[in-house]
């Protein structure tokens, strides 16, 4: 098959979390399957692989609603699959993705709307006709009601679209003056199309006129079909359950492997733990923890918003901290508040915790390994990467059961000493200080299950083997071909 991903955002280029991650290596393993694989996103001014791209001749014409715009077409090869960038100053060379300081761009909705024209236009352009348009979140949720257009490039006509829900919260709203921007027409502004509450409903419109639609676990897609989730689209995801399905995301085994990963300053493996003990050695000094190898370090790798529920560890934190002999190794960014309530614990128990702000790919990579528990009580997790990051790198995830969590954290067993993490039920102070207090109570007390857990967790298969089938499967099932189900 044929497949173009469209994308915000594409692992080393532009990242903001874990669809960035999922685009270029969900891209590689279907790329080893066989098929043609290309990826298109915008060129964003903070991405300056300008030198290694090639331009596409000719400047490549967007038939926006208004009339026609010139933007410049640059492709470069990750992994043997092409990647191309869309360039046009007047919405991407400013340096952010959905933008900057903690605040999206005023006019998102017409950035994401040029580029979801921008990539339909690019087919006929480049005179290649995907089988498959993959797209991912708001930012490219335009283009399933672009493909509907009888008015399409004819190159098009067969061409069929995959909506992946990554995150349900974010639906991207405009006013009705973006249907005849981007080229829709009056009857698109319809509550069974893109209109919701008096308002284009970007989200909206993608559940509407996908073929098929995937979201990043199969909890999650059950979970979105409730109002608790769904945040006013359940409805319509519940109309649209049969093409519906939950497909659970899978690591790049390149970037995130502990016995590779170029980021650290030993590598180890789970036969050979000796580098971890390294590793975590020097996240102590790196971060100003005293020296204790003996301390169980929890680490916290995250986008600081009200979804990851740090703000909940930020209310229990000064009782762990007195109540338990543990080190804390925070990176994160974005709400200010947030950070501003991290700093201001890390400023008291300076010995004990240490938190980072700001985006920063090698010690993101430095806390997975060289911690022993990682936390993650987010509110909801569509799937979530860093706690199997986590488990990978033998740090054992204290998760709240939601969403991806549940599917991917087995939750200690006592009685048998099996599992590979630690799993709250309800998202309370209470339940959260008792499982990072249960996880320093085997730490401590039970050392020989906390190794069998740890072992456990890093030989659990997180590879996209199985997940990249069930996407070919979806897209072998949009394009009216029988499925092959194992
Ligand atoms: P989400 O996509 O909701 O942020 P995921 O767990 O799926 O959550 O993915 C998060 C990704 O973003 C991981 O690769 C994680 O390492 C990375 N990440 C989050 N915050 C930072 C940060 N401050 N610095 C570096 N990497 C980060
Ligand atoms: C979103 C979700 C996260 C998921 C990621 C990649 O950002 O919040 O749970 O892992 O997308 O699909």
């Amino acid at each position: 098959m044929k497949i173009l991903f469209a994308t915000p955002e594409c692992s080393p280029y532009a990242k903001v979390g874990g669809l960035g991650d999922v685009v270029p290596s969900l891209a590689v393993a279907l790329k080893e399957m066989g098929h043609d694989v290309r990826i298109v996103l915008p060129k964003y001014g903070s991405i300056n692989y300008v030198s290694k791209c090639e331009v596409v001749e000719g400047p490549m014409i967007v038939n926006m609603g208004y009339g026609v715009e010139f933007a410049q077409l640059l492709r470069t090869e990750y992994e043997n699959v092409p990647i191309y960038f869309i360039e046009f100053d007047r919405y991407f060379s400013r340096y952010g993705v959905y933008g900057e300081f903690g605040h999206g761009y005023h006019d998102n909705g017409e950035r994401f709307a040029f580029f979801c024209r921008a990539v339909v236009d690019m087919c006929p352009f480049l005179n290649w006709a995907p089988d498959i348009i993959h797209t991912n979140d708001w930012p490219t949720g335009i283009i399933p009601a672009l493909l509907s257009l009888h008015t399409k490039p004819n190159i098009l006509n067969d061409t069929k679209s995959i909506f992946t829900i990554h995150n349900m919260a974010h639906h991207g709203y405009a006013s009705k003056e973006l249907l005849q921007f981007t080229g829709l027409y009056d009857h698109y502004w319809h509550p069974f199309a893109m209109e919701a509450c008096g308002a284009v409903n970007i989200m909206k419109g993608a559940l509407q006129f996908a073929n098929k639609i995937t979201t990043v676990s199969r909890t999650y897609a059950e979970e979105i079909k409730t109002a608790e989730h769904g945040y006013g689209l359940d409805d319509v995801l519940k109309y649209r359950a049969k093409d519906l399905v939950g497909i659970c995301n899978g690591v790049d085994m390149n970037v995130w492997n502990p016995t590779t990963d170029k980021f650290l300053p030993e590598n180890f493996s789970a036969r050979s733990l000796e580098g971890k003990k390294t590793c975590k050695q020097h996240l102590q000094q790196e971060v100003g923890l005293y020296n204790g190898l003996n301390v169980p370090i929890f680490g916290v790798v995250s986008r600081l918003f009200h979804q990851k529920g740090l703000d909940i560890l930020c209310d229990i934190l000064p009782n762990v901290l007195k109540s338990m002999n543990v080190q804390f190794a925070v990176l994160g960014s974005g709400d200010q508040h947030l950070e501003w309530r991290l700093k201001d614990v890390m400023s008291r128990f300076k010995d004990q915790v240490s938190v980072r702000v700001g985006f920063d790919e090698r010690l993101s990579h430095l806390i997975e390994a060289g911690s022993d528990f990682f936390v993650m009580p987010s509110r909801y997790e569509p799937c979530g990467l860093s706690q199997m990051y986590a488990m990978i790198y033998g740090s054992l995830p204290i998760v709240h059961a939601t969403g991806g969590l549940i599917d991917t954290v087995d939750n200690y067993d006592e009685l048998t000493g099996t599992g590979t993490g630690f799993v709250f039920n309800d998202l309370t102070d209470s339940a959260l200080y008792n499982a990072i207090g249960w996880a320093c109570a085997t730490y401590y007390d039970r050392p020989k299950d906390f190794e069998k857990l740890r072992q456990s967790a890093m030989k659990k298969d997180f590879s996209w083997s199985k997940s990249a089938k069930e996407y070919e499967n979806t897209y072998l099932a949009a394009i009216g071909k029988s499925q092959q189900l194992d």
